[in-house]
């Protein structure tokens, strides 16, 4: 079901409103300050589209986990002080509360354009989608966006319940880009399909390789869950992770996937993470006993690009291998260059967030990718064909 979005909002909507924004702030900081700020330029566009249509801004966000009370760490202050200087037009009022007669107040100042309240988890109902605190926040706007993709496989108040008091509720640019490119991904993709998932575990992606699998050409499989299929194929693992309950699962999806599915032939290889100097790459049947893989090696990490690179849409989700450490990172690297070139030819190429997403940015790759997720759980959760509730709860189109 298609849901409306700022677009779909009359003038009469949205001039001189107070548009009650969510958007996910959730961004790592480093002595105080922001350390990447994506998520915050990724909401620019919706906060600006509406204080063009003459709207007020209110916006929500919760950042980190703390339990329902106020944690200095977990402030969005230096959240305030990177947007102030992200909208150097705005001045942006940073208010330390969110239910307070504060709160109430500053929505109501014709002369605050921009008010960011303070974490939304520092409110004991956040979590738990208090339906109190839900019809509180509504208090704050006159119409409801969410904006907050990261955060919509949460059914929390402020992304959640709200929705459901404070109305028209829809949602913003950002929003609507996310899963306009990873449900595109799905239900229409241009083929030949490509999807590359990676990662530790191989139980995290279950769902997706399920969900995908019929759908895809070519399932590349790299990162350290791709041991667990070595495992389910007889081969010796050493001391690569591997997840023995696993196992038996992976010898199924290899029976079922036949030629669709694509592993490393080798591996890059040490005897820990602090011997990366010693790395070397075996192939896949001989990894030896005492070490460990950790990045796929050279010649999967080509027959990985050969395939990115013959494909009309390529999804993406998880390292090839523990791209912190040279020279493990020449898997996660060669996939997201294989990507970058397809985009270029034409191809539509998404990037799931979190561990992939930060990959991309590190390589400053992002601007060759048609669309690089700002949700981690919640793409893969999407992708899994979940429900999303911070979606789900959006005014149908
Ligand atoms: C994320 O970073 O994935 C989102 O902001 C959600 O955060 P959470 O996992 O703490 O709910």
């Amino acid at each position: 079901m298609k849901k409306k979005t700022i677009k779909d909002l009359s003038d009469a909507d949205v001039r001189g409103k107070r548009a009650l924004v969510r958007v996910d702030f959730n961004v790592p900081l480093d002595n105080g300050r922001v350390s990447d700020d994506t998520r915050i330029r990724a909401a620019l566009p919706t906060i600006q589209a509406l204080l063009d249509r003459g709207a007020r801004v209110i916006l929500l966000s919760h950042l980190g986990r703390p339990k329902g009370k106020p944690e200095v760490k977990y402030s969005l202050e230096p959240v305030a002080h990177r947007l102030t200087e992200l909208l150097p037009a705005q001045k942006i009022t940073f208010i330390e509360t969110t239910d307070t007669d504060e709160a109430m107040k500053a929505t109501h100042d014709p002369n605050a354009h921009v008010v960011l309240l303070e974490n939304t988890r520092f409110l004991g109902g956040e979590e738990t989608n208090d339906e109190r605190l839900a019809r509180g926040l509504s208090q704050l706007g006159d119409f409801y966006v969410n904006d907050a993709f990261g955060s919509a496989h949460r059914a929390h108040a402020s992304t959640e319940g709200v929705a459901h008091y404070l109305k028209p509720a829809v949602a913003g640019l950002l929003m609507e880009r996310e899963l306009e490119y990873l449900g595109g991904a799905l239900e229409n993709p241009k083929q030949p399909f490509v999807a590359v998932l990676g990662g530790a575990k191989v139980s995290g992606k279950v769902d997706v390789i399920e969900r995908l699998l019929p759908k895809v050409d070519k399932l590349l499989i790299g990162g350290a869950m791709a041991c667990t299929f070595f495992k389910a194929m007889g081969l010796e693992t050493g001391k690569s992770l591997v997840e023995a309950d696993r196992v038996a699962m992976a010898k199924d999806l290899l029976a079922r996937a036949g030629d669709k599915l694509l592993l490393p032939v080798d591996a890059m290889v040490s005897s820990g993470l602090d011997a990366a100097q010693s790395a070397h790459a075996v192939a896949r049947d001989a990894i030896p006993p005492h070490e460990a893989m950790f990045d796929i090696g050279p010649k999967s990490a080509a027959a990985f690009a050969e395939a990115i690179m013959g494909a009309k849409t390529v999804i993406w989700n998880g390292p090839m291998g523990v791209f912190e450490t040279k020279p493990f990172d020449a898997g996660t690297r060669a996939v997201a260059e294989a990507m970058a070139k397809a985009t270029k030819t034409g191809a539509t190429t998404i990037v799931g967030g979190g561990d992939s997403a930060a990959a991309v940015a590190e390589m400053k790759l992002e601007d060759a990718m048609s669309h690089v997720s700002t949700g981690g759980g919640a793409s893969l959760e999407f992708l899994e064909g979940k429900v999303l509730p911070g979606v789900a709860a959006l005014d149908d189109r």
